[in-house]
């Protein structure tokens, strides 16, 4: 009676784009990104990608891996959809891919594909779907302003994708934590583009339509949320860190990662990470980093598995799954 992940897949900008060439246009080094974020490089969007189309072409791949063309929903986690109030990202690749069911977004920022689990978990349990395709997708590349080298070089964009199921067993899902702290909304915040601040010439000039971080605080609450969220889940499930056998996190900085996995008492090998080729790709750097993982056979069937987001709202959750998915 519990969930099972049937498929997985992935896709990221088409452009890659390294330290050197982004620090061609902006008052920062190869270096300063290398030692304060641990960013090698990321990927943008081609011209003609968008979220829908990069979450399509991740949606597609997990459901030719799990072999199955139909959905009773898709959903895409995602704070830059295509359209900015409708239709849904969720609904473009519900298009592009011939799928029926019904279809939405969720935004819930760089924490969206651990939102998004708990979602299709609920669904799924409670019977009012059999099927899920979850997608996570961002293309960060249109939020960030070209000329802020304080949030340019951090993100990249991409997607990721899994087919989720029902089955008449005990399921992957074992345990989750979700939480928000909106006293800290401001420090990840795009002040216009919404109903409270619709883009005018006035915003386009004081460029209120980009992302404004305040990054040293949000690095300080990131490491205490993410502590806090995955030994809440793991007091949940009545489980140690040393049960777990990968960590697989938000990918926003190697620091931030690196500074909470040990204090949660993870030793490295533990630690899935990928933010060095992709940077920050927000609610798809999940699903990135666990295709990526089980495609290379790091992250097999019966793994326990710990995934924690964190991002604005200020946002964070973690949900603890078994593994099941055979490579
Ligand atoms: N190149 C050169 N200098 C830069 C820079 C860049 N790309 N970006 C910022 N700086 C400067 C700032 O202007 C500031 O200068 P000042 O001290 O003269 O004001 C200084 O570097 C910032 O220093 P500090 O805050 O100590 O840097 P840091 O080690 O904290 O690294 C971040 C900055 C942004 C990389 C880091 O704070 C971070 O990753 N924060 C979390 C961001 C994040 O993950 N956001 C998404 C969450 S989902």
């Amino acid at each position: 009676m519990g969930m099972s992940t049937r498929g997985l897949g992935r896709a990221e900008g088409a452009v890659l784009v390294t330290n050197e060439e982004i620090s061609r246009d902006l008052d920062t080094t190869p270096e300063w990104i290398k030692t304060r974020t641990g960013i090698l490089s990321r990927r943008f969007a081609a011209e003609k990608e968008t979220t829908s189309t990069m979450g399509a072409a991740a949606a597609a791949r997990a459901l030719a891996h799990a072999a199955v063309r139909d959905v009773d929903l898709t959903i895409c986690c995602t704070m830059t959809p295509d359209y900015q109030s409708m239709p849904s990202t969720a609904a473009l690749i519900q298009g592009e891919l011939g799928l029926s069911g019904g279809a939405m977004d969720l935004n819930v920022a760089c924490s969206g594909w651990v939102y998004g689990l708990v979602v299709a978990n609920g669904l799924l349990q409670s019977r009012a779907v059999k099927r899920v395709l979850l997608v996570g997708a961002d293309k960060t590349s249109c939020l960030t302003d070209p000329r802020d080298r304080s949030t340019r070089v951090l993100f990249g964009d991409g997607a990721g994708a899994a087919v989720l199921e029902y089955v008449e067993a005990p399921g992957e899902f074992v345990a989750s934590d979700l939480g928000n702290d909106p006293s800290l909304s401001h420090l990840l915040f795009v002040p216009a583009g919404g109903s409270a601040c619709p883009i005018g010439p006035e915003e386009l000039a004081n460029r209120s339509n980009y992302l404004q971080m305040a990054g040293r605080e949000v690095f300080r609450a990131a490491v205490r949320v993410v502590v806090e969220t995955c030994k809440a889940v793991l007091a949940k499930a009545g489980l140690s860190v040393s049960d777990v056998d990968f960590f697989i996190p938000h990918q926003a900085n190697v620091r931030i990662v690196s500074y909470a996995a040990e204090k949660l008492g993870f030793p490295p090998e533990k630690v899935i990470t990928n933010v060095d080729r992709y940077g920050n790709t927000s609610a798809a750097s999940i699903p990135i980093a666990l295709t990526e993982a089980w495609e290379d056979g790091r992250v097999k069937a019966g793994d326990r598995l710990l995934f924690c987001g964190f991002g604005a709202g200020m946002s964070w959750g973690s949900v603890l799954m078994e593994w099941s998915l055979e490579k």
